[in-house]
């Protein structure tokens, strides 16, 4: 559990004094909230249905991350337990709360459970012209290992990235 006192964008602290934020796995109970969040996702969007799979599965991990009571962003990992490859499925913040780190967060979390779960490399497919995304995973040191042309539904060009984790097993 990654847990992190902050104070408002600014400094200053929200309603006279400091309120947490929390990225922890998400529960059942967190699947409208996941859904609301996919609106806002570039392209191909996950369901409800597809949210409540992975919320039951084993090689699933969901992460999310919470302030006041209000869920803000979210991360989709999966690493099935015979490989050392895990995939970053999915990630995504509510635009209001942008540019505060929660994205950096959400990512870090992942990269604890992927190298918990034994995988030494964390791999995930973003748009080519995510630029917020790609700047994103670039600092976050990834790299891109191939294009993969017509990768979406709407024929748009994928990139795949690749970054080591270190695995803790
Ligand atoms: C991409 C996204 C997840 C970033 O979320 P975020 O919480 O705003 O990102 P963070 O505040 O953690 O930013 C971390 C780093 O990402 C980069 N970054 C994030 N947003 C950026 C932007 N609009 N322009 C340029 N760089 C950006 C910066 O390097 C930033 O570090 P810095 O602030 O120290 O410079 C968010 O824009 C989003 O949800 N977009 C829609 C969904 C999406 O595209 N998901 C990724 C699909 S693969």
């Amino acid at each position: 559990m990654f847990r992190a006192e902050q104070s408002a964008p600014g400094g200053a602290p929200a309603h006279a004094e400091f309120y947490a934020a929390t990225v922890r796995r998400a529960a059942p109970a967190d699947l409208a909230a996941l859904v609301a969040l996919e609106r806002h996702f570039p392209g191909d969007r996950l369901s409800r249905q597809s949210f409540r799979r992975l919320l039951q599965s084993a090689s699933a991990e969901v992460w999310v991350y919470e302030e006041a009571g209000q869920v803000t962003g979210n991360a989709v990992l999966l690493c099935r337990s015979n490989s050392t490859q895990a995939r970053l499925y999915s990630l995504v913040v509510h635009p209001q709360h942008h540019g505060r780190g929660i994205a950096r967060a959400l990512l870090d979390a992942v990269e604890h459970t992927a190298a918990g779960r034994g995988c030494h490399r964390l791999s995930l497919e973003v748009r080519a012209d995510n630029a917020p995304a790609l700047r994103l995973y670039q600092k976050a040191g990834f790299q891109l290992i191939r294009q993969i042309t017509d990768y979406y539904e709407d024929h748009a060009s994928a990139l795949r990235l690749e970054k080591p984790v270190a695995s803790s097993k």
